[in-house]
C-alpha cells in the first residue's frame, strides 16, 4: 500500500521534472532564436530601406509608431538608447567578415559626436521625421529655432519646396518642456508640409545659443548631399533649388565639394515693411526696383564686412543665368551658402552665442579650399523682429577673445595638414595661402610655406 502510493508520488514528480525541462529548453531556444531572427531581420531592413547609409541605425529614425507625446524618450534623460554598428573586418583565420553586429551606446557617440558643446545636454535626432522622399541631389536647409520662433518657422516651411533639417533647443525644465512639445505637436500637425518635409531634432539642456553646435546638428542629421545654412528668419523669394538641380555642370561643382553657393542677403529699410513677407519681391526686378527706390538694403547694411565681399553692385548687373566667383573674402564674410553635407569642416562649436558663430563655420570652410560663388538670380529677404541686445553684447565680447586664437590656430592647423599631405602649394591650399598671410603671428612661425 505505501510502496504504492509512493511509486505513484514518484512517478508524478519524474512528470513534472519532464515537464519543467521541456517548457525550460522551450523557452531558452525561442528566446535565442527569435533574438537572432529578429537582429538579422533587423539590420537587413535598415540596409534595404537606407542605401549606401546603412552602418549606423538610430533606433529614433527607424520606428514610426512613437506615440505623440513621446514622454519616454524625454522624462527619463537617464535611458539608454542602443545602435547597431555593422562592422566590417577579419576573422582570427582570415576570412572576411561583413555580417557584424556591434551595439554601440548612442548617448556616448553624440557626444562625441559634438564634443565641444556644453554638458550635460541632450540631443534627441529625428524627434519628428518627414515622411517626404528626396533625391539625393535636393538641397536640405539646416536651421536653428526657439519657440518664439515658430511663425518664421511655418512659413518657410510652408515656402520651401524641400526637405529641411531643424534643431530645436528646449530648456530641460519640466514646465517648459511639456509647454513647448505640446506648441511643436500642435505647429507639427499644422500643415502637410510640415510632416512631409521637415525633420526636427531636440537639444534639451540649459545653455541658450550654442548656435554652431545645433547647426551642426541640423547638418549631421539632414539627408540629401547638399545642405544650405539659414537663419530663419530669412524669407526665401526665388527658387534657387531648380536653378541648382537643373544645371548639370553646378551639381558637379557641388558634389566636388570645393564651392559653396551664396544666395544674396536683403532686408527692408523701413520696420514695419520687413514683417510683411506676403509683399516681399519674388522676382529679381522687383527686387532690383525696390533697391533703388531704398526700400531694400543689403542685408545687416550697418556691418559691412558681414556681406559686402558678394559684390552686390556685381550682383545688380549681373545677366541672368550668372554665377560669379566671390574675390575679396576677409573673415568676417558670413553669407547664407549651400555646400556639400559631406567634405567641408563643420562649425566651431566653441562660438557660443552673438559674434563671430557664422563667420567662424564659413572661415574654416574656405580654408579648407571650399570658395563662394554667387548665384546671380537669386535672393533672400530677412524679416524683421527685435533682438536681444543685452545678452549680444556680453556674448560678442566672450567671442572676439575666442575668435583670435581660433583663425591663427585654424591658420596653423590647416597649413601643417596640407604641408605634409604635399597639398600646399597646389590650388587647393590658395585660399589658405592668402588668408593666412595675413595673420602676423601665423606669418611670423611658416613665412616660407605660405609664400610656395
Ligand atoms: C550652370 O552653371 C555654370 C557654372 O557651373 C554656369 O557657368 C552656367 O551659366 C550655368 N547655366 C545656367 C543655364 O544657369
Ligand atoms: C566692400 O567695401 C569696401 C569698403 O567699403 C569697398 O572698398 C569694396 O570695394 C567693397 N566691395 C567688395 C566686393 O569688397
Ligand atoms: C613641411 O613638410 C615637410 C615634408 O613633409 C617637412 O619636412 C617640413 O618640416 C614641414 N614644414 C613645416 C614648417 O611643418
Amino acid at each position: 500500500m505505501v510502496a504504492q502510493v509512493l511509486s505513484r508520488c514518484f512517478r508524478c514528480v519524474r512528470l513534472a521534472l519532464v515537464l519543467y525541462i521541456l517548457v525550460a529548453v522551450l523557452y531558452t531556444t525561442h528566446h535565442l532564436f527569435f533574438n537572432l531572427v529578429c537582429t538579422a531581420f533587423k539590420s537587413l531592413v535598415s540596409s534595404l530601406s537606407s542605401p549606401g547609409n546603412s552602418w549606423l541605425h538610430f533606433p529614433f529614425s527607424r520606428s514610426s509608431t512613437y506615440e505623440l507625446e513621446r514622454p519616454s524618450i524625454l522624462s527619463d534623460s537617464t535611458e539608454e538608447h542602443t545602435l547597431f554598428w555593422e562592422s566590417v573586418g577579419l576573422s582570427p583565420n582570415g576570412e572576411l567578415l561583413r555580417d557584424k553586429v556591434v551595439p554601440v551606446n548612442a548617448e556616448r557617440l553624440l557626444s562625441k559626436a559634438f564634443a565641444n558643446t556644453m554638458r550635460p545636454s541632450k540631443i534627441v535626432p529625428y524627434y519628428y521625421k518627414a515622411t517626404g522622399v528626396f533625391s539625393s541631389d535636393a538641397v536640405t536647409i539646416t536651421t536653428l529655432i526657439t519657440s518664439d520662433r515658430f511663425t518664421a518657422f511655418s512659413r518657410l516651411v510652408e515656402r520651401y519646396q524641400g526637405p529641411i533639417s531643424v534643431t530645436i533647443h528646449v530648456h530641460n525644465i519640466k514646465e517648459h518642456l511639456q509647454e513647448l512639445l505640446h506648441s511643436l505637436h500642435d505647429l507639427y500637425i499644422s500643415s502637410d508640409k510640415m510632416s512631409k518635409h521637415v525633420d526636427v531634432h531636440l537639444v534639451l539642456d540649459s545653455f541658450d545659443r550654442q548656435f554652431n553646435a545645433w547647426r551642426n546638428i541640423a547638418r549631421f542629421f539632414a539627408r540629401t548631399d547638399f545642405v544650405m545654412m539659414l537663419d530663419i528668419d530669412f524669407y526665401i523669394c526665388t527658387d534657387f533649388q531648380a536653378s541648382i538641380l537643373g544645371n548639370k555642370s553646378l551639381l558637379e561643382k557641388l558634389r566636388e565639394g570645393h564651392t559653396a553657393l551664396v544666395i544674396p542677403a536683403f532686408e527692408y529699410a523701413n520696420y514695419r515693411e520687413g514683417t510683411n513677407p506676403a509683399a516681399f519681391p519674388r522676382s529679381k526686378r522687383d527686387l532690383l526696383g525696390l533697391v533703388k527706390s531704398k526700400h531694400i538694403r543689403v542685408f545687416h547694411s550697418f556691418w559691412v564686412p558681414g556681406h559686402n565681399n558678394t559684390d552686390y553692385e556685381k550682383y545688380y548687373s549681373a545677366q541672368p543665368g550668372d554665377i560669379y566667383k566671390v574675390t575679396t573674402y576677409q573673415s568676417n564674410y558670413e553669407p547664407y551658402v549651400i555646400f556639400k553635407k559631406e567634405g567641408p569642416p563643420w562649425c566651431d562649436e566653441r562660438f557660443i552665442g552673438y559674434g563671430g558663430n557664422k563667420a567662424a563655420c564659413l572661415f574654416e570652410m574656405y580654408l579648407s579650399g571650399v570658395s563662394f560663388y554667387v548665384l546671380a538670380d537669386h535672393f533672400i529677404v530677412h524679416q524683421n523682429h527685435l533682438y536681444e541686445e543685452q545678452a549680444r553684447k556680453h556674448e560678442r565680447a566672450y567671442n572676439r577673445k575666442v575668435w583670435i586664437e581660433f583663425q591663427e590656430e585654424t591658420c596653423l592647423r590647416y597649413i601643417k595638414n596640407y604641408n605634409e599631405s604635399g597639398l600646399i602649394a597646389t590650388p587647393l591650399a590658395n585660399n589658405l595661402r592668402d588668408e593666412c598671410k595675413k595673420k602676423r603671428r601665423v606669418r611670423k612661425l611658416v613665412a616660407p610655406l605660405l609664400d610656395t
